[in-house]
């Protein structure tokens, strides 16, 4: 039997946050409620943060309300702090996911706060999330080069996924949030986080911005990873990252991965559908 290789499908967080226009809440619901067909275990569909800081993310609790659960699929929100956290309890997300960065002028950027600080805020959300047996996830933004800081050493990324880890998050996504990992870079950042993370516990999220994530996810199968982020139609992009267009579209992922040999467990044609929904829904010409 071909080995599992699991896609968490970000489309309607990562993937939708930096749109200009504001999306409906009943097309967001639409595209979760698409992609719950899909055969995912794992869907981020909210994030509960600032409305002032990311507008599109205003609506989380009524999209979380409004979508059509499957059976099987955890629906996930990140939350940067305790008001995050009880706004995405209070909603019904399964999962709750925190997130820092590697650099710290995104990290000043993205959520107003340094690393050490950042992580000091994340405590007592994770400590929270344990006592009622929610599973948290951990970001770590910048793994390779920072729009702010420039390159990112690996042994920063590999301190800061030891903390999160340690701290209590279950997995640790590994963000090339502006999209200039190269393989030999990722590679480079792997060698370092592997010595204190195992790789069943991390992921890979990759932007496809300079069209190299495909091959940073090949390097990342040779490392042992077996999770890969990915939005249905190559949507997205961090508002707090100039030039961070596009996540690496779930079509594509799955495609390299069967040709790999992989199975995800995605059924391609409701794939399809909804990376032409999620089309649709971004403005043309969205700020790439
Ligand atoms: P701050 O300004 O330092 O904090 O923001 P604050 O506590 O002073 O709050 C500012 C305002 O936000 C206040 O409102 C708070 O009430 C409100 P005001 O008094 O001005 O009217 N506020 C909130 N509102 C709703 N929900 C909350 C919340 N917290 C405070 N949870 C903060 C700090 C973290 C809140 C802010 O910086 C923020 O919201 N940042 C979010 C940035 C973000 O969402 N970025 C995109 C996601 S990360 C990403 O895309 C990368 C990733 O994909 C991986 C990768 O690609 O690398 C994950
Ligand atoms: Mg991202």
């Amino acid at each position: 039997m071909a080995e599992y290789v699991e896609i968490f499908e970000m489309g309607p967080r990562d993937g939708l946050q930096n749109e200009k226009r504001l999306i409906p809440t009943e097309e967001k619901i639409a595209l979760v409620d698409l992609l719950s067909e899909a055969g995912f275990r794992r869907i981020e569909v909210a994030s509960f943060v600032s409305p002032k800081w990311v507008p599109q993310m205003a609506d989380s609790a009524q999209v979380l309300a409004g979508i059509t659960r499957a059976p099987g699929v955890r629906y996930a929100a990140l939350t940067p702090n305790m008001r995050g956290f009880e706004a995405a309890v209070a909603a019904g997300a399964d999962e709750i996911a925190v997130f820092g960065s590697a650099s710290e002028g995104f990290s000043r950027a993205n959520i107003n706060a340094s690393i050490a600080e950042s992580i000091d805020r994340f405590e007592p959300v994770i400590a929270a999330a344990k006592a009622i047996g929610l599973p948290v996830r951990g970001y770590i933004s910048c793994v390779t080069d920072c729009p702010y800081d420039g390159p990112t050493d690996p042994a920063t990324v590999a301190y800061v996924a030891d903390l999160l880890l340690k701290k209590g998050c279950y997995e640790i996504s590994l963000g090339d949030t502006i999209g200039q990992g190269r393989p030999e870079t990722i590679d480079a950042m792997l060698d370092a986080v592997l010595d204190v993370v195992p790789a069943d516990k991390l992921a890979g999220h990759y932007h496809d911005t300079a069209g190299r994530a495909l091959a940073n996810i090949d390097v990342s199968l040779a490392r042992g990873l077996r999770v890969f982020d990915a939005a249905v139609g190559g949507l997205g992009g961090c508002p707090y990252a100039p030039g961070a267009a596009g996540n690496v579209a779930t079509e594509a992922v799955h495609d390299r991965l069967n040709e790999l040999g992989y199975d995800t467990g995605l059924d391609r044609q409701v794939l399809e559908k909804a990376g032409e929904m999620a089309r649709k829904m971004r403005e043309d010409k969205a700020d790439v």
